[in-house]
């Protein structure tokens, strides 16, 4: 058994309340390498923010779960290397499907971990979160669940379509399940193809699509004041790392995100959490094409690796500071 508290990490208890004090949110981004571990380091120390760091199962089916906790114990030490005496850096589980994972993780020094029961019966979700909350809550290990389900596919997350989050069931979910924070669905999806050109409207020649449900996420709000509500597939899909990717050889299609102004704004709500994967799989493979366009001789991972590193620092810095807001919040 490892707690996360030798570890030097904290639970997402505090940081949640502070935020949805402060109408700001916490940045959760998802790694999987250690070059994405230090961009996000360098990015909450350089910008004072308290951060998510999260790991889907395919993350450890990828790069290991010990390995990955690792890092995230190397990351709070290289933070205060940085010269951050107390960071804020939370190791959660993104997308447990399983009471075993969840319990896997809480032994094994994660902080906070997600129940992602949206896709079962409503009174099935309730069961299994509730059972991964008692669990959790021994250790004090924060739990965050979903209700409602969103679209779009991305590896081992997938649902056809979305089904936003029905306000009149989150006063009875939150209170039986006894979860610390709420995943919604109000339109924002998984992946860098959240909507088809044919679902936007052309303005000056860009492809704007639909606006979030904020008529959902504020009646959320009424019924469970102060609670702190997550959103997933928050990614705004830059166009310039697209059309990077695509000069540099890559072919992605019509890739479309949610604008960032509508997440500065549910980020002044109780949204509290805010999830960004995708983004940072473009900045590094747009850097690394680049790269390696330009220097065709070059091999050594390192030369590749440095800028595609910086370039996920410099985006995970404009999410803390222009997007979420939490800069200057330690
Ligand atoms: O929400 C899903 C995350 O982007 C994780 O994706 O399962 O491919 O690691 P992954
Ligand atoms: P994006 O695919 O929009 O980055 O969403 C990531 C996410 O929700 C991780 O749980
Ligand atoms: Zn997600």
């Amino acid at each position: 058994m490892v707690n996360y508290k030798d570890l030097g990490l904290v639970n997402t208890r505090e940081m949640f309340a502070k935020a949805v004090k402060g109408g700001y949110a916490i940045p959760a981004f998802n790694f999987n390498t250690m070059e994405q571990m230090q961009a996000i380091v360098m990015a909450a120390v350089e910008t004072k923010s308290p951060v998510i760091m999260q790991v889907s199962k395919g993350a450890r089916n990828y790069a290991n779960g010990t390995i990955l906790r690792n890092l995230a114990k190397g990351a709070v030490e290289y933070a205060k290397e940085l010269g951050c005496p107390n960071p804020q850096i939370v190791l959660h589980l993104d997308h447990g499907d399983s009471f075993e994972l969840c319990k896997d993780c809480i032994d094994n020094g994660f902080s906070s971990v997600m129940i992602d029961g949206s896709s079962l019966p409503y009174e099935e979700n309730i069961k299994l979160t509730k059972k991964v909350v008692e669990y959790a809550h021994q250790f004090d290990v924060t739990v965050e669940a979903e209700l409602g389900v969103l679209a779009g596919v991305e590896d081992e997350v997938s649902a056809a379509e979305s089904h936003y989050t029905k306000p009149e069931e989150v006063v009875d979910f939150a209170t039986r399940t006894g979860c610390d924070s709420l995943a919604i669905s109000i339109g924002t999806s998984h992946g860098a193809h959240k909507f088809t050109p044919e679902q936007c409207t052309k303005v000056n020649g860009v492809l704007v699509p639909p606006p979030l449900a904020f008529d959902v996420l504020h009646e959320i709000e009424k019924k469970l004041p102060g609670f702190p509500i997550v959103l997933h597939g928050s990614s705004s899909v830059p166009q310039e790392e697209v059309e990077t990717i695509n000069k540099y050889g890559g072919k992605l299609e019509a890739a479309i995100g949610i604008p960032e102004e509508q997440l500065r704004e549910a980020s002044k709500s109780a949204v509290c959490k805010i999830n960004i994967d995708s983004d940072s799989r473009l900045a590094m493979t747009a850097a690394i094409r680049k790269y390696l366009a330009e220097n065709p001789s070059h091999f050594d991972p390192r030369q590749y690796l440095k800028p595609a590193r910086e370039n996920m620092k410099k985006m995970y810095i404009h999410k803390i500071v222009n997007v979420l807001g939490s800069d200057n919040k330690l």
